[in-house]
Parts: structure tokens; sequence; C-alpha cells
């Protein structure tokens, strides 16, 4: 697979580590502030529209602040690209919808990089719930907190106009895995947050009911480094994922003993992504089954109302 990348921040050199352990290349970089930095013979953009007029590039991976992903998906697309999108696709429903509108389209691979749902222990967690290892599941408790330095002029989560706040940043996280687990639209959402002086979320809690029962007690932070792990319980027993979004082990503890699980990543663990997008490219799939559009709709349109909540 030939990437191009639209910027050159922190997770585009993790990125970048990871298709090293692949026979994937990445034939150009674009990066308005870090183009000098792209070694040959990947080729060096100081633009984003060079690299969507790259012949060469099959998929582009968008690795921009949360504000820029709308716009330059949609012209990736609409140049002939397949793109991997970082989290979230976007960060509004309705400008997310107008991405897949693009994919639809063009004909184009279009996937949101919510990269733990491609890790081994993550698709081992799946299949033991869909293969009713706990029962049916009722309760969901996920959290995903971190200590950015706050004293750092160029920290794309403090400035509201590059869609700072810890919901985009980290809480899609713990959203995406109590749907992708009950994969229904919630019927009740309440939150409560830590709001920072620019008015978006430091902290925040998100509580959602769903039909037949069920609840997620989900927390995310970008102030405060957390527990990280998820407890998922059903009618059979429980798993606990340790660190849940990077997960590399967990428990399924049952009435009559507990069994542990180690199923490591490779590489830093975007490997597996990686390698999905490529394979639904060869099968000449639009999306991922894993991933699918309207999972990435169903996030942002949850994610739009406990924004909302929040910062009113
Ligand atoms: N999958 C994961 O584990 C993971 C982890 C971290 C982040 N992410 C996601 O990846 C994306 C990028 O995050 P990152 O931490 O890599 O970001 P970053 O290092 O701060 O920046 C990424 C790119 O965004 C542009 N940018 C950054 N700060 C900017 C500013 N102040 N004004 C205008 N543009 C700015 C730059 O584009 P140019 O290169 O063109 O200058 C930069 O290369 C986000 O969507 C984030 O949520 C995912």
């Amino acid at each position: 697979m030939k990437w191009g990348f639209a910027g050159y921040g922190r997770i585009a050199r993790k990125f970048e580590e990871s298709l090293s352990h692949t026979d994937h290349e990445i034939v150009a970089i674009a990066s308005r502030s870090g183009y000098d930095r792209v070694k040959a013979p990947t080729k060096a953009y100081d633009n984003y529209d060079d690299l969507f007029a790259d012949k060469d590039v099959e998929i582009v991976y968008i690795n921009t602040t949360h504000n820029s992903h709308a716009p330059l998906t949609i012209a990736a697309l609409n140049a002939g690209k397949h793109v991997l999108c970082e989290k979230p696709i976007s960060i509004s429903h309705e400008s997310a919808l107008e991405m897949v509108e693009a994919a639809k389209r063009n004909n184009r691979f279009l996937m949101e990089a919510v990269w733990s749902r491609f890790l081994p222990a993550y698709r081992k967690v799946m299949d033991l719930i869909s293969q009713g290892a706990l029962g049916e599941v009722k309760q969901i408790s996920a959290d995903f907190g971190f200590r950015m330095n706050p004293e750092d002029p160029k920290e794309r989560l403090i400035d509201p106009a590059l869609a700072a706040g810890a919901i985009w940043d980290v809480g899609i996280y713990p959203i995406s895995l109590a749907q992708d687990i009950f994969k229904d639209d919630p019927i009740e959402m309440s939150t409560s947050a830590v709001l920072s002086p620019l008015n978006v979320e430091d902290r925040c809690a998100i509580l959602l009911g769903y039909g037949n029962q069920r609840i997620a007690q989900l927390s995310c932070a970008i102030d405060l480094n957390t527990i990280n792990d998820a407890t998922i319980t059903g009618t059979k027993g429980h798993i606990v994922m340790k660190n849940f979004w990077m997960c590399e082990s967990f428990k399924v503890i049952k009435d009559d003993g507990e069994q542990s699980y180690e199923l490591p990543m490779t590489s830093n663990g975007l490997y597996h992504e990686a390698i999905a997008c490529a394979d639904y490219i060869r099968q000449g799939l639009t999306e991922s089954p894993y991933m699918s559009w309207d999972h990435s709709l169903q996030l942002a349109k949850i994610m739009d109302q406990a924004i909302k909540q929040c910062r009113s």
C-alpha cells in the first residue's frame, strides 16, 4: 500500500514506525510545519493539495488537528484517494455525514482510525462476548485520562479553534467501546464536566442509558492521569481490560474462577489498523466491518450531544 500523510506530528511519527514493520511504503508527506523533517526518498510537500494530487499516493492518512479532518478528508476523497482519518472523524455528526457521502460518491475507502478496535486483545474480547462468554452484557465502565502539559503554547488540546477538549481527544475511546458492545443508540445521557478557562472539557463523566437495562459509565480527562481500565459486566461474569484503549491483556472473571489472556500488539499497535486498511482496499471494500461508517456517525452523534451538555 502506498501511503501519503497529511500532517506530520506526534501520531504520524508513531504510524511511520508501525508502517516500517509492513511492506507498505510512505511515498509522500505533506506538512506545513514539518516538511523539512521528511527524509528522502519520501516526497515532502508544504501543502496538502499537492499531496492529494500526487498520483503515486493510494491512501491518505489524515493526522492533523480535529477541526481540519472533514475538509481534508473530503478533498482527498474527491481527488480519488482512499482515506484513513484520525479520530474523531470530525467535530460534528453533520460534517461526518458529508465525509461519508464523499466516500460513497467517489467509491473510495474511508475509515476513522480508532486503532484499539484492531488490536489482537481487543478482537479476542469481542469474540468472547459474541460467543456468549459473559451472557448478556448489562454494564460497561471505561476510562481514559492523561495529563497534558497546559504550559505548552503549541498544545492543540487547549485551543478551542483547533477543536480541543477531552471528549474528542480521549472520550471517544470509552464511548467507542460501549457502542461496539451495545451497538444501539443510547436512550439517555447525562454528563458532568470540569471545564477549562476556555470552556472546553478538561475532564468529563458520561453516563449512558440503553434499552434493556444496560448502562455505560464512561470518563475521560486531559488534566489527570487516570486508571485507563475497562470492565464489561454480563449476566455470567466480567471482563477486565487493563489499559483498555491499548489493550494487550485482560481477565475473564466468573463465579467458577478466572482466566487471564495476554495478546501483545505488533510495534506500537497502529500496525494492526494499517494492515486491516490495506486488506479492505485489496478486497474492494469501502468501509471496515470493525469500524464502519455507521459506527463513526453514531460516535459523532453521541459526542455532539455530550459536548453540548458539558459546555452549556
Ligand atoms: N491513535 C492514537 O493513538 C492517537 C494518538 C494521538 C493523537 N491522535 C489523533 O491524531 C491527530 C493528530 O494528533 P497529534 O497528537 O499527532 O497532533 P500534533 O502532533 O499536535 O499535530 C498534528 C498536526 O496537526 C497540525 N497542527 C498541530 N498543531 C497545530 C496548530 N497549533 N495549528 C495548526 N495546525 C496544527 C500540524 O500539521 P502540519 O504537519 O501540516 O503542520 C501537525 O503536524 C488528532 O486527530 C488526534 O486525536 C491519535
